[in-house]
């Protein structure tokens, strides 16, 4: 490393081996390095390479607004692999031009400018008005730690002027991340608060907006990471890692919805769940033995309380060996669950990383066999425990080993599950928390320690069970929940916040989280609603329920040491209102689907924070409890004890109350009421939501009749309605219906609606009941494709109602 442009400190105290590094590293054993001077270039591919005195940038141009940055110290790169990035993905073929100029290169693309100066490599990126978005401080940089061993590779870029920053998937605290230093490394903590930090997930993707423009910074690491916005020096926002080379990808917005899009394609769009998972998960630690669950089920049929799906918790097995039946609690599950099924409920079982250390135990046996265990670094099998006592842990990152965790899964399906909760796979042990760092994986022929593999570990679990599920389940949709994750878990599976607890602080966060999540392109998410830890009272229980209504997953749990959470549980008064709102969730369930094949198709997030909706209007900045469901509904949880109204800002646009279908003018934050058995709701002008009857369960009767609410348009509006079968793969060839419909006020004040639809599923109904809102009176006329439609006297009300043909063009109403 000599002759570089380091600053050498000395000194032999210990590093803080957890963070601040870019802080008080004097005098601490850690020299600074820098790449130096310009020396060479040269092209490979898409790539520019700039090599440095001391180090080499590598610039890769992804599309016209995505660039990918790689950092080689001493000049050498290491083997460019990734589990985050979708290996589907394919970057569009983009023009671009290599400058040098005199004092520094440019790469230009049709959005972006790229320079990099030849004096340091450092980089400057900007848009084609110049404005800057993005600008190395010190910019790149590593520390040797000599009394540690390790090298920290190091961004540091100029934070701008009321720069804010969002996403980095699962945190805790306030929405915008500005102020605060966050580590990545996945996390068992149950009971977080609003300050823990790290928790479960490993997302080191964030969303930086300044200038009205936004971007994004994707570190594909999986090391112990660390950003830090502000906190440290409030000119500067860095990023950096425990080891690993340093390779970041920037995207560009300038709308943070596009940044979220972009990142989605790269790192994978999901599969669509089958509709049944976004119906009413029931959850308890645990629910045993089989009567418990009958009457569970019964309870729920009888009360008239929508329900789709029943976990069963870690007891189901016997003595927590994974892949068992405990045949005492369930003699024959098999008849169990088939029985389930008729009454139109599906099982999802736990199934966590640990295999206990069991002789003649058979998936014991066949790991040790197979050698699919992880190992210590001098060879010994890792033992650590968790709730089988003693166990050896599969090593997820190796192809053979994830392919014989599929096979195990056959058993399961045969008994009929229906989807797979895995848990404590940050992975959490109850000696240490997770595994020591000498622990060896295979890291797909990239052989390492823990410390690189810990933050993806639970990812490939979740690969593991989503593809192993999918290879016994024939033609239906595998489902899988996961609590740890790494970017690009969304190709397999959905998660939950983990073990949070029954307070109104913890609604709050949870509905930070699942929009932070989902800017971070995990959507399908979802709180344990209730509070896993805890009682809630039975108001908490329902404003939590209200909320949760409109997050992707929707599902109560509870450790079950704090009384029950089963919604008759509570006062009769709130039995009827959680009734009513899990009824709400099942009539837009077409909306939902739609939103989620959206973001499926798409990339664009399913929750979408006030600030990415609204991007450059100043007043969403810092607002985090409303939010959108998809393009055209607008959520304003309560979460406030007591509260019977609330203050919430809509954004621009023209807005219905969903109660009320008074009209609000948008871009104002106003007051609204909140009665205990409402929850402010908005639906945007112009948009055309689908309602089902309400249902028990997905699929359990024919729809005869689907209801589209057309809200009266002030602006030309578009709406879609995606449908298929609801599970099985026939979607991917042809069968499915996607229809978009556009609403607009003509120039003679006239309202049209036009459908045109795509796909060749047959819906089992045969009208539509169209109910138009937003009307002042009985319109003169309806004409459906030219023919006008006789209004019957008790169709006219504040809506009217009328039957619709289901294969309209176009609505003309006078
Ligand atoms: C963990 C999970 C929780 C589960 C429990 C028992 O705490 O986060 O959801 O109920 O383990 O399996």
């Amino acid at each position: 490393m000599e002759g570089t442009t380091a600053e050498t400190t000395s000194g032999n105290e210990g590093q803080d081996f957890s963070g601040n590094y870019i802080e008080n590293f004097q005098n601490k054993g850690v020299e600074e390095f820098f790449a130096g001077k310009y020396v060479s270039w040269e092209k490979k591919g898409h790539a520019f390479i700039i090599h440095g005195q001391h180090a080499s940038l590598e610039i890769t141009i992804i599309d016209q607004d995505i660039l990918k940055f790689r950092h080689g110290n001493d000049g050498y790169f290491e083997d460019d692999f990734s589990y985050a990035i979708d290996p589907n993905y394919e970057p569009p073929l983009t023009e671009y031009k290599f400058e040098e100029l005199k004092a520094s290169f440019v790469i230009k693309t049709a959005i972006l400018r790229c320079y990099v100066s030849k004096e340091s490599l450092s980089v400057k990126i900007t848009n084609l008005d110049g404005t800057v978005i993005h600008q190395d401080e010190k910019g790149y940089h590593w520390q040797e730690h000599k009394y540690h061993g390790g090298t920290i590779n190091i961004c540091t870029k100029v934070l701008h002027k009321g720069e804010k920053f969002y996403g980095l998937g699962d945190k805790t605290g306030k929405l915008n991340l500005i102020g605060t230093k966050r580590q990545l490394w996945g996390t068992d903590c149950y009971g977080y608060g609003n300050d823990t930090d790290p928790v479960y997930k490993n997302i080191p993707f964030y969303l930086g907006q300044h200038s009205q423009v936004g971007y994004g910074i994707f570190m594909d690491n999986t090391f112990r990471s660390y950003f830090d916005f502000g906190k440290e020096r409030d000119s500067v926002s860095s990023f950096w890692a425990q080891g690993g080379e340093m390779r970041y990808y920037f995207i560009y917005g300038p709308k943070l919805l596009d940044v979220t899009r972009k990142y989605t394609q790269l790192t994978g769009k999901p599969q669509l769940p089958p509709k049944w998972a976004l119906g009413y998960h029931q959850s308890k630690w645990s629910y045993y033995p089989e009567s418990v669950v009958r009457k569970l089920a019964e309870e729920f049929r009888s009360r008239k309380i929508p329900c789709d799906v029943i976990h069963l918790d870690i007891d189901y097995m016997d003595g927590f060996r994974c892949f068992t039946w405990d045949k005492k609690k369930f003699p024959k599950p098999h008849k169990m669950i088939a029985d389930l099924k008729q009454d139109g409920f599906k099982t999802i079982v736990i199934i966590d990383p640990g295999i206990k250390i069991d002789k003649g135990y058979k998936v014991y046996e066949q790991g040790r066999k197979g050698d699919h265990f992880c190992k210590r670094m001098d060879g010994a099998l890792l033992k650590a425990s968790v709730w089988p006592g003693p166990c050896h842990f599969p090593d997820f990152t190796k192809k053979r080993t994830r392919k014989w965790w599929g096979t195990l899964y056959e058993g399961l399906v045969n008994d009929g599950v229906d989807g797979v909760w895995n848990d404590m796979n940050e992975p959490a042990t109850f000696e240490d928390g997770t595994f020591p760092n000498d622990v060896r994986f295979d890291y797909d022929g990239h052989p390492c320690s823990h410390r690189k593999a810990h933050n993806v570990y639970g990812s490939l679990m979740a690969q593991a069970t989503c593809e192993g599920q999918q290879r016994y389940l024939d033609n239906k949709r595998a489902f899988t929940i996961t609590r740890s994750a790494y970017a690009g878990v969304q190709r397999y599976a959905s998660v939950w916040t983990g073990d949070n607890s029954a307070s109104w602080e913890q609604l709050k966060l949870a509905n930070i989280q699942c929009q932070r999540l989902s800017a971070s392109g995990v959507s399908f998410a979802g709180s344990d609603v209730g509070g896993f830890i805890g009682s809630p009272n039975g108001e908490l229980f329902t404003r939590w329920i209200q909320m949760a209504v409109f997050h992707p997953f929707f599902r109560t749990h509870s450790s079950g040491d704090h009384g029950d959470k089963e919604p008759w549980k509570f006062d009769q008064q709130y039995v009827d209102i959680v009734r009513t709102f899990i009824e709400m969730r099942y009539r837009i369930l077409p909306y939902i689907y739609t939103v989620f094949w959206q973001y499926s198709t798409t990339g664009l997030p399913m929750l979408r924070s006030l600030h990415m909706e609204a991007h450059i209007d100043p007043e969403t900045f810092y607002r985090e409890e409303e939010f959108l469901l998809g393009e055209h509904l607008l959520i304003c949880p309560i979460s406030e004890e007591k509260a019977t109204s609330r203050l919430m800002y809509l954004p621009k646009g023209v807005w219905y109350n969903y109660w009320t279908d008074q009209l609000e003018e948008g871009q104002r934050e106003i007051k609204v009421d909140a009665p205990l058995n409402q929850i402010p709701l908005f639906v945007r002008a112009g948009s055309i939501i689908p309602e089902q009857p309400v249902m028990q369960y997905v699929g359990e009767f024919v729809i005869e009749e689907l209801t589209l609410n057309f809200y009266k348009p002030y602006i030309d509006t578009t709406s879609e309605i995606y449908e298929d079968r609801g599970d099985g793969m026939e979607h991917k060839d042809g069968q499915y219906l996607h229809k978009t419909y556009v609403s607009q006020q003509t120039d003679d004040l006239k309202w049209k609606v036009k459908q045109s639809c795509e796909g060749q599923y047959a819906t089992e109904y045969s009208n539509y009941l169209g109910k138009f809102h937003g009307l002042d009176g009985m319109p003169s006329s309806i004409l459906v494709d030219g023919q006008e439609l006789i209004l019957e006297a008790e169709s006219v009300g504040q809506v009217i109602q009328v039957k619709l043909p289901k294969n309209f063009n176009e609505i003309l109403i006078n």
